[in-house]
């Protein structure tokens, strides 16, 4: 007889050696990808997209998290409101997953409708005694930082979301996100775990030989390097480097911008790493040539030198430059397949052909996503082979893997795995 998943998603979980990927099942099991889904993506705060999704009353975002499925709505006083996506009459689902304008919610079953507050306001044939203001939609927590809506799916979130609000909502406010629109969006479905797509994003050891657009803008030795491995010329452009991000961190902070990096990572509930980066070449802005993609500034923004302000969340990833912004939700779909959503961001009276070109703006990170995928994708099918046995981290350029998986197992543990 085989046991039953917890114990053996415990013992998988206490198995793991320190600064070493996972035992293989953590990776592949099916069972594993309900536990995370239980966990991770239930109980905790998981970023669900910008506020610029939902610029005016009756729009509407819906995003499917596992079995589950959120409406996130601004209602007609301006309330940016998110609940579970399930009629309270039989339960059908009321929207499907994308963007949308509505008036009233009305589901497609038996046509109950409810108003964007989630009041149900109309059912047919329900008798005298049927007491509709029992019947709302389940309301789903939902916080805007800075213009980044994070939901959390269970009846009580971790409290800690305010410190990622106390780090993030004076370092956001600049870009306007609320006044910005989204440009663009690209879903790509990577064909790997989602820990996997996380781990990849969170070490650049992998950039120089596999990112040449993302290299232009981008120094991968922000991300840590063994010196022993640099040759003399790269040691001194790694020393320049540095110089060069000391003399820059000290004029943005002088001039307001925070830059120091935050990390709130193992050891909490809400994972999230923020940090202001010198960008590489010409400095503006993540294209091909470092140059600002757009001429409409976002928010109250004034110069384009001012670094790209990175954030990560354990299913999100984000850059924030004076001219866009670059947000990138992940979303599980099985335990081999993670949707990677990117929306690039711009100034909501940005004109498209005047102040941007879509295919500039995107250049560069439509060809990294691609690459990513196809590394997640080599990595999950090695980690499916007999052959596989859990390998050792760069203590130089991996650090934030071991922190990421450590993180990953406190969470799970702290939930009675
Ligand atoms: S299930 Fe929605 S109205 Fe019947
Ligand atoms: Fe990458």
């Amino acid at each position: 007889m085989h046991d039953s998943p917890s114990p053996r998603i415990a013992s998988l979980l206490r198995s793991r050696q320190p600064n070493h990927t996972l035992p293989a099942e953590l990776y592949t099991d099916a069972n594993v990808f309900d536990a995370d889904m239980e966990v991770i993506f239930h109980r905790h705060w998981i970023y669900v997209g910008p506020i610029c999704d939902v610029p005016e009353p009756g729009d509407v975002s819906v995003v499917d998290i596992g079995r589950s499925s959120i409406i996130i709505l601004r209602d007609d006083a301006d309330v940016v409101r998110a609940f579970f996506n399930v009629c309270r009459h039989r339960g059908a689902r009321l929207l499907p997953a994308g963007i949308s304008t509505i008036g009233r919610l009305v589901c497609p079953y038996h046509q109950w409708t409810y108003e964007l507050s989630g009041e149900l306001a109309h059912a047919m044939h329900m008798g005298k005694d049927f007491d509709a203001s029992c019947h709302s939609l389940v309301p789903v927590h939902l916080r805007s930082i800075g213009g980044l809506l994070y939901a959390c799916l269970a009846d009580r979130p971790p409290a800690d979301l305010d410190d990622l609000a106390e780090v993030m909502e004076a370092r956001l406010a600049p870009y306007g996100l609320r006044d910005a629109k989204v440009a663009h969006q690209v879903d790509l479905i990577e064909r790997g775990n989602w820990k996997l797509t996380i781990e990849n994003n969170r070490e650049c050891y992998h950039c120089s030989a596999t990112h040449p657009e993302l290299c232009v803008a981008f120094v991968d030795l922000d991300f840590g390097f063994d010196p022993a491995s640099l040759s003399a010329e790269d040691r001194a452009l790694a020393e320049a480097h540095e110089m060069r991000y000391a003399g820059k961190a000290r004029e943005w902070e002088a001039l307001g911008f925070e830059t120091k990096a935050v990390e709130h990572l193992a050891g909490h509930p809400t994972n999230f790493r923020t940090q202001r980066l010198v960008m590489g070449g010409a400095g503006e802005s993540q294209t091909a040539d470092a140059l600002a993609a757009c001429g409409r500034l976002l928010g109250s923004m004034t110069r384009k030198d001012l670094g790209d302000l990175h954030l990560w969340g354990h299913n999100a990833w984000h850059h924030f430059m004076g001219d866009h912004a670059v947000t990138t939700m992940v979303m599980p779909l099985s335990a081999s397949e993670t949707l990677i959503r990117t929306k690039w961001l711009v100034h909501k009276e940005a004109v498209e052909g005047a102040d941007y070109d879509v295919d500039r703006l995107t250049h560069v990170w439509k060809a990294t996503n691609e690459q990513d995928a196809h590394l997640v994708a080599i990595a999950h099918a090695g980690i499916g082979s007999r052959g596989y046995r859990p390998g050792t981290y760069s203590r130089f350029t991996e650090g934030q893997l071991d922190n990421f998986l450590t993180w990953y197992i406190q969470r799970m543990q702290a939930h009675g795995f």
